[in-house]
């Protein structure tokens, strides 16, 4: 890895801050940005020191080389805030790792480390007022990368931006949600980059998600590329399934983005001793389940998504509606999550990181 042994970071800061303007009440997801974020330039074989700087429009040449390859990842974090004021981030040493292995996948230099959470620590601090308190609330977090090379021919940019913008956030669903099973489009394929937070994986995912909307459903569960057989993730979410007392996840694969919620969510269940089996699950073991009842619930998880009910699916013309359960493993593991991460409850796998 290209470690850079320095914590200094330049800061220009805003002259004014927009926060005034914004109704924390009404906050549609990443449509508001703080005051600052943060760039850090890879050139001549090596990231440049990181600076912060007022948010701002930034410049590339019409050439670059993410506007025509799509070299572009991306990560999703959230900064949440105590009752006393304390500042905490959710398991960053996480977001860090498969920053880079989605850096490696798509032919990236990887990102240093001290950079990468001392960039987080410093840009957080600064935008401390726009962090407000309360289980819901949370700063999220969009470290990126891009390729910024302006050059076109069909390889790897030898020059990148890696940068952080954050907007206050509430969960992303705020409704439960309707989704179709994939019966024709998929998500990614074995050897592809499903597994890596790459931009074009999202992009990709746009047009068969407008086509399920025009049905009537919000988002579209993935299934396995070759036979459509298995469930797999939602895109914006990792998806379980609760057949009795029993929880369902597909395994990570080279296709199914391995999600911090996810496996947090899969260790609190194990803590709370509830059986939650890492495995294949198939659209006829669903619609199975559904139709004889033993279906109770199924959600979404992850960092925006937090923990999303899904109200009904369909697949091959048949919806079926998922009633939900007095006992919600949903409800259960959305406020396991948030007590850790706003410190209200113990951290016994130590995943609060203070800021
Ligand atoms: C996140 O949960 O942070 C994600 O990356 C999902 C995003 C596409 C909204």
């Amino acid at each position: 890895m290209n470690m850079i042994p320095t914590n200094e970071i330049d800061l220009v800061k805003a002259s004014s801050s927009k926060i005034n303007d914004v109704d924390f009440n009404n906050l549609q997801f990443g449509r508001i940005f703080t005051d600052h974020m943060l760039v850090c330039n890879y050139k001549d074989g090596k990231w440049q020191k990181p600076q912060i700087m007022p948010y701002q429009p930034m410049t590339l040449e019409p050439s670059a080389r993410v506007l025509h390859y799509g070299q572009a990842i991306f990560e999703g974090m959230k900064a949440y805030k105590d009752d006393d004021g304390k500042i905490f981030m959710f398991r960053p040493d996480q977001n860090f790792a498969r920053l880079n292995k989605s850096a490696t996948r798509l032919a990236m230099p990887e990102f240093p480390k001290n950079y990468f959470i001392n960039g987080l620590e410093t840009l957080i601090t600064l935008e401390n007022e726009w962090i407000k308190p309360g289980k819901g609330n949370s700063l999220y977090l969009r470290p990126f990368i891009v390729a910024t090379e302006p050059a076109i021919a069909a390889s790897p940019a030898e020059e990148y931006s890696f940068m952080i913008i954050c907007s206050p956030a509430k969960a992303y669903y705020t409704d439960p949600v309707r989704v179709l099973f994939a019966e024709k489009y998929s998500r990614s394929a074995d050897g592809g980059v499903g597994y890596a937070k790459a931009a074009g994986n999202y992009a990709a995912q746009f047009y068969p998600t407008r086509l399920a909307q025009e049905k009537g459903f919000q988002q579209i569960i993935w299934t396995d590329a070759s036979s459509h057989d298995y469930l797999e993730e939602a895109g914006t979410m990792n998806i379980f399934f609760r057949i009795g007392n029993k929880l369902i996840t597909a395994p990570n694969n080279d296709r199914i983005l391995d999600g911090v919620t996810r496996k947090s969510i899969i260790q609190i269940a194990e803590d709370l001793g509830i059986d939650c089996e890492v495995r294949r699950v198939s659209v006829s073991e669903i619609k199975a389940a559904a139709k004889d009842g033993s279906l109770k619930e199924v959600f979404g998880a992850g960092t925006a998504a937090v923990v999303s009910p899904i109200s009904a699916f369909s697949h091959a013309e048949e919806v079926f509606e998922i009633s939900g359960s007095e006992d919600s493993y949903a409800s259960i593991f959305k406020d396991h999550l948030l007590n850790i991460q706003h410190n209200i409850s113990e951290d016994k796998h130590g995943w609060r990181h203070k800021v």
